[in-house]
């Protein structure tokens, strides 16, 4: 059976108090939850405080972005062991927040998939369209652009230590989720397309969906057969309702 997981994408929220409430009371709520994972994806300077609230706890940790260089004069820029020396299990690559407003491109996104899996992260590869490009009906295309240059450039094995999620982006934020038919047909494209070139690799691949998962349909989304977890935003900083998504995955 496939791992299920719910990542929190907290984005640019939260101080160091709020934090810790926050963690204290998801620690608490996700605490029995068996076989399914679940993880914050934190701003970095407070990854170092994270370690030490999840340390002993069944919550991982990881970053929201990382740099695709190892070391050197990149300033203002984080590496793969620097996260990792934080015991940092995950990162995110290719956020859409990232693809539009800092021009990060699937090149781009291959090459940080690549470093983070050469130190030892998982990748939790973000593919989606635009409303536009759904509309154009294009949306599997894009898709594919966006698999294939990690596949070209990693093979399709690396998938097996990577997560995808997919978040089409007109639901990022925006309130307005895919309905869970509509995002099962795209979770099975991903899932058909890898199993075209290795079928349990792609039979083994942990899919998200993210893009306005909340309480109150996480349920219905998850119960979809392609649909492996979520990687949430704004719930994710609510603490009930973070909660509330998590166990979800197991009803
Ligand atoms: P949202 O964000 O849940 O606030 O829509 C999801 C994401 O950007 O990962």
């Amino acid at each position: 059976m496939r791992k299920k997981l719910v990542a929190g994408n907290w984005k640019m929220h939260g101080n160091l108090a709020e934090n810790n409430k926050l963690l204290d009371a998801v620690v608490a709520g996700v605490s029995g939850l068996r076989d399914a994972s679940v993880a914050v994806c934190v701003p970095y300077p407070y990854i170092p405080s994270v370690q030490v609230k999840l340390s002993d706890t069944n919550v991982s940790w990881g970053g929201q972005n990382v740099s695709q260089y190892d070391k050197g004069a990149y300033t203002g820029e984080v590496s793969t062991t620097m996260l990792k020396d934080f015991c940092c299990t995950y990162v995110i690559v290719g956020h859409s927040e990232r693809r539009t407003i800092f021009n990060e491109n699937n090149k781009i996104v291959a090459e940080k998939y690549v470093a983070a899996q050469n130190a030892g992260l998982i990748p939790i590869l973000c593919v989606g369209e635009t409303l536009e490009q759904r509309e154009a009906g294009t949306t599997e295309q894009i898709i594919e652009e966006q698999i294939n240059a990690v596949v070209s450039l990693a093979g399709v094995d690396s998938l097996s230590k990577a997560v995808v999620a997919y978040e089409p982006i007109w639901a990022i934020g925006t309130g307005k989720t895919a309905s869970p038919q509509q995002a099962q047909e795209v979770h099975a494209f991903i899932r058909k397309g890898i199993a075209a070139q290795n079928a349990s690799v792609a039979e083994n691949l942990t899919i998200q969906y993210g893009g306005s998962v909340k309480a109150n349909n996480a349920a219905e989304l998850f119960a979809m057969p392609d649909i492996d977890g979520g990687l949430i935003g704004g719930a994710s900083l609510i603490s009930g309702d973070f909660i509330t998504i998590c166990h979800a995955l197991q009803n």
